[in-house]
């Protein structure tokens, strides 16, 4: 391992890392620094290129020794030629994250945080989740042998989450209150009662999801010009521009992408933050959308969010749940490719880019697709409504199948 300390993103305060720290005195959270020298000494270029992505291809930039694995990681990084050329942005890549064990990113944060948690001695974890995170973890934890306790805001889970969260044995405690409310929750629950926390505020969890990067590199051969990552509590955004930044600190790049944050309207603080380029959070109260999983108004990474976003001369932009609905069917029906809602917002933000001008035809874009659209189809058959059925009789067959050809 090549971890060497963990400091406070606001106040350079350090910790150790055998430390259970999940923030700093000054309140601000921590990131995991390495000695990128060891690690450039160590980095075999050849066998790098050669072995296919995973998360612990990358062990030598990750916080803990892999102890628990679903398989996780290696997802396809997918061209969309005729997607891209609709959208005037032909350069067009989505990493497609809903192939990951449990269906979402959040299982190459688990596998490293859960392997992390295994090795501080712990029995128990727990998250507060919007869906994704809990039945990510849910999972690990079941194979890894823990107790998992997962705190929902009630009645706001898509389904198929709720009921991944469910088989794989969790603890489920859903709270009447939204995503914001159960984080606070769990993070005292978890003070007081010996349970590791396994919230994007841990900081070694969002070291798995930087693995992201690494794979677009690694299948790309090269850094893209731009990421578009939908936003809710602003790890994932964070953890994929530390990824390019490492990449650069070992010398094997000299780029970094710039950083897209898509939020909902009715869930936008990141964006609202950054419109009135104010220093302190712009909390959005009662955040609403139909992308249950970005439902959130009081982002604990937003610090990270910003840095990220600033420091790659990136911006943030807000997107309808009417356009978040038809960017999910138009990648469906162009390309094949189901996402969730909320992953959807990536595309439904890149639409918006290509007509503000804020993305030229020239530009190598990844959006990232961060969760299946098997999680939550009641979006779809909500929408999309079943047809009549045909009696078992050929002629009838026939008289439907001629009136869609
Ligand atoms: N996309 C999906 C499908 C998600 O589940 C999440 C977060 C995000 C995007 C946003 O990532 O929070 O790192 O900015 N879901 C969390 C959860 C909050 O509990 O599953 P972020």
């Amino acid at each position: 391992m090549y971890v060497e300390r963990l400091v406070c993103v606001n106040c350079g305060n350090e910790f150790s890392p055998d430390d259970v720290v999940y923030e700093c005195r000054c309140g601000s959270l921590l990131d995991v620094v390495y000695d990128y020298e060891e690690i450039k000494d160590h980095l075999d270029i050849q066998k790098f290129r050669k072995t296919p992505p995973t998360v612990w291809k990358y062990a030598d930039f990750l916080p803990a020794p892999k102890k628990v694995s679903l398989g996780e990681g290696g997802t396809p990084l997918l061209p969309c030629k005729r997607l891209g050329e609709m959208l005037s942005a032909p350069s067009l890549y989505i990493k497609n994250e809903g192939q990951n064990p449990t269906g979402s990113f959040k299982d190459r944060g688990m596998t490293v945080g859960v392997s992390k948690a295994l090795t501080l001695g712990f029995g128990m974890v727990a998250c507060a989740s919007t869906g994704n995170t809990s039945a990510s973890l849910a999972a690990y934890a079941a194979r890894a042998g823990m107790r998992c306790f997962v705190f929902l805001p009630a009645g706001k889970v898509a389904a198929g989450k709720l009921a991944q969260a469910l088989i794989y044995g969790a603890e489920v405690i859903p709270i009447d209150a939204n995503f914001d409310v159960c984080l606070s929750i769990v993070r005292e629950v978890c003070r007081e009662a010996g349970i590791y926390l396994l919230n994007s505020v841990n900081p070694f969890r969002l070291e798995g999801q930087k693995t992201i990067a690494f794979e677009i590199f690694d299948q790309l051969g090269r850094v893209p010009d731009t990421i578009v990552v939908p936003v809710g509590n602003g790890g994932n955004i964070f953890a994929i521009w530390k990824g390019f930044m490492e990449l650069r600190e070992v010398g094997l790049t000299d780029e970094v992408p710039r950083m897209i944050g898509v939020q909902a309207e009715g869930a936008n603080p990141i964006v609202r933050t950054l419109v009135a380029g104010s220093r302190e959070l712009e909390v959005v109260e009662r955040p609403e959308t139909v992308a249950t999983a970005i439902r959130i108004g009081r982002p604990v990474n937003w610090m990270k969010t910003l840095r990220a976003i600033r420091e790659s001369g990136g911006t943030a932009i807000s997107v309808s749940d009417d356009e978040i609905l038809r960017a999910q069917e138009i990648l469906a029906r162009v390309e094949g490719i189901f996402v969730e809602p909320a992953s959807a917002a990536s595309l439904a933000g890149l639409k918006k880019l290509v007509f503000e001008g804020e993305v030229e035809k020239d530009e190598t874009v990844v959006c990232i697709a961060t969760g299946h659209g098997l999680k939550d189809p009641s979006v779809v058959t909500s929408r999309i409504s079943l047809p009549e059925p045909v009696p078992p009789n050929m002629d009838e067959v026939f008289r439907r199948i001629r009136t869609r050809m």
